[in-house]
């Protein structure tokens, strides 16, 4: 059931960034649109902000920017008043933020990180802000490990104390979550025409000069997809139904299989494997927690697990490839072992034969 209507609530989503570090997918798409669990990843979230009662939606864009538009239109048929900015050149998160000021509508903006996949409850993000008469209300996700993050410490009423850099011992579990709310003033306050970082510069300067930051704090599902291992498993994740979409419901399992496949009967895919539309899997291929793009092939005896294969690329038979990017069209041949990390452009093709390849993380 849908959340009480927000119309004085307008949602704000980032997706102008270039995704480096998913290359080579992202040379063809921007990171949002690459196929998750058969659709764009951004519909995803788009299907959140739905059923959270919010209906203005502005994406800010700027790589691939009209990719978007051509996609997802006015978001009528997502039950949507979709809104584009275009930045010619990336202002960076938090002049993003900034640029989309003079289309909100509201008093109060949810801003989302583009690539986050969550299961935040966002009425009760929205009703801890209210509640605190915030200036900025962070989800703040609690992670097994967060040496690897920066981390956001609140003290015992929730108000964020701090913005601290990575460290080996840090001081609390909680990370920023890529999703938070701010109030009109603060959208207006950041500086427009020049890049700005909302991590290092505006929730610094704010914190600096004594604006009201809260946190909202939750251990849900969360996963940033920036990354191409992240990628695999947040896919992966949503195929198996532990990461929440509405757009799946009732529809989870062991994989997707979409239209005009062509899969072998005593082939294996697991793992929460999407197979896009028109792929070929091959007599005994075994595909684990893997995408493979539409038009794929996998042949015989191929095993592919926790990677990404490309649209219209080709495993060779009884190739292994795990934890790696395949990018559109390239063709691998038999016998390839690709490991760790490992990425092929497009249109590359490796011969056959027991090459062995990896790559550091
Ligand atoms: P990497 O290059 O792999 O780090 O990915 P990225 O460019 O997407 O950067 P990052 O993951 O840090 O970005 C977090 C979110 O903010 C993503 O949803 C990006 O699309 C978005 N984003 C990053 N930079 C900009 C920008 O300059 N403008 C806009 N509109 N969005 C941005």
């Amino acid at each position: 059931m849908s959340a009480q209507r927000r119309d004085d609530v307008d949602a704000v989503v980032l997706v102008g960034g270039k995704g480096t570090r998913l290359r080579p997918l992202t040379l063809s798409a921007p990171k949002p649109m690459l196929p998750t669990a058969g659709v764009p990843f951004l519909t995803h979230l788009l299907s959140r902000i739905k059923a959270a009662g919010v209906d203005h939606v502005i994406l800010g864009t700027s790589y691939q920017a009209e990719v978007f538009s051509e996609y997802f239109g006015d978001g009528a048929s997502l039950g949507l008043d979709l809104e584009y900015v275009i930045e010619t050149e990336p202002l960076g998160t938090g002049g993003a933020i900034g640029n989309v000021a003079h289309l909100l509508r509201g008093s109060t903006a949810m801003i989302f990180n583009g690539d986050v996949l969550s299961g935040c409850d966002l009425s009760a993000l929205l009703a801890r802000h209210e509640r605190a008469q915030a200036d900025v209300t962070l989800h703040l996700t609690k992670v097994s490990d967060p040496r690897a993050f920066g981390c956001v410490p609140t003290d015992p009423d929730g108000r964020v104390t701090g913005f601290l850099e990575k460290d080996p011992d840090p001081v609390t579990d909680q990370i920023n979550a890529g999703t938070y709310v701010f109030t009109r003033e603060v959208v207006e306050s950041i500086p427009v025409g020049r890049p700005v970082s909302v991590e290092r510069e505006t929730f610094p300067q704010l914190l600096e000069s004594g604006a009201m930051l809260v946190g909202y704090v939750d251990s849900t599902y969360w996963r940033d997809l920036g990354k191409p291992s992240d990628f695999a498993a947040g896919s992966a994740d949503l195929v198996r139904g532990l990461a929440p979409s509405a757009v799946l419901a009732g529809r989870t399992g062991e994989a997707l299989v979409l239209e005009g496949c062509a899969i072998a009967p005593d082939a294996t895919l697991t793992g929460g494997t999407t197979v896009g539309r028109g792929c070929t899997v091959g007599s005994g291929a075994v595909v684990i927690g893997s995408v493979l793009f539409d038009g794929a092939v996998v042949a015989a005896g191929a095993r592919i697990t926790d990677s990404i294969v490309g649209t219209d690329a080709r495993i060779g038979e009884g190739s292994v490839l795990c934890d790696v990017v395949i990018g559109d069209r390239a063709r691998i041949g038999r016998n390839v072992e690709l490991l760790a990390g490992a990425r092929v452009w497009p249109e590359v093709e490796l011969p056959d034969g027991g090459v062995r390849f990896s790559a550091d993380r």
